[in-house]
């Protein structure tokens, strides 16, 4: 594993756009595995800088989301669908057509899954997938459990994740209880991990994740079974 520690989230945010625009140049038409939250932004921002400069072409790459909240519709402001378009999708020139969230509004969560991961399959998987971790750990909304779970499926979020991403609702109350994941099948399978963290309140998750024991309660800590995952780190 390639374990990066950096100084600044903007040190961290240009690694990462390094990384993912040299899998654009290196395979145009590569699948993107995409993840929302705090983490990306700054990443996603250099990545529209360098697209914008005519430096970096999307323009064959498809995108896959690892996740949606249950009951929110692409055009809700906290929904992730509606948070790719806005903080990327609409400032490169990606094909929107092949970007690609899990529904988190089908009728069938369990459906929309199976859908999904064919989805994935019939692309020939993922390239590069984007993670962040949450401070239980959680990939995606993988959240601990006592398995890893493969397909993508519906998920009870915990109430740490609960907490910590009320910040982007008006109260607690708001934010969805459930949200549909990318499972960890597809996650494992992708070539090639890029994990970005940043703060002091991910330090010891992290430590857990990847120097512990690999363990669904931690489930990040299945990546240690990856040969090929990078990880960058900005405690400030
Ligand atoms: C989001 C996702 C989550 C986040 C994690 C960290 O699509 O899959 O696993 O990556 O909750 O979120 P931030 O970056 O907001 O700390």
């Amino acid at each position: 594993m390639n374990y990066i520690v950096v100084d600044t989230y903007e040190e961290l945010g240009k690694k990462a756009s390094n990384i993912i625009a040299s899998q654009v140049i290196m395979k145009p038409n590569c699948v993107l595995g995409l993840a929302t939250g705090s983490t990306p932004l700054g990443t996603y921002k250099y990545l529209a800088e360098m697209c914008a400069a005519g430096e970096l072409d999307f323009s064959g790459v498809t995108s896959v989301n690892l996740d949606e909240y249950a009951g929110l519709d692409g055009s809700h402001e906290q929904s992730y669908r509606y948070f790719m378009d806005t903080n990327l999708f609409s400032k490169i020139n990606i094909d929107r057509d092949k970007t690609f969230v899990p529904s988190g509004i089908a009728e069938d969560l369990e459906k929309e899954g199976q859908e999904y991961d064919r989805l994935i399959e019939g692309l020939g998987g993922i390239d590069l997938q984007l993670l962040g971790i949450g401070v239980d750990g959680h990939i995606g909304f993988n959240e601990p459990d006592s398995v890893f779970t493969a397909e993508t499926h519906a998920v009870e979020l915990d109430e740490s994740t609960i907490e910590a991403n009320a910040r982007f609702f008006s109260s607690k109350d708001e934010v969805p209880r459930w949200a549909i994941t990318m499972g960890m099948k597809s996650i494992i399978q992708a070539k090639k991990i890029l994990l970005i963290a940043n703060g002091q309140n991910k330090k010891a998750i992290l430590e857990k994740a990847f120097n512990g024991p690999v363990d669904p309660m931690v489930p990040a800590s299945i990546l240690q079974l990856h040969p090929d995952v990078t990880v960058i780190f900005s405690e400030n």
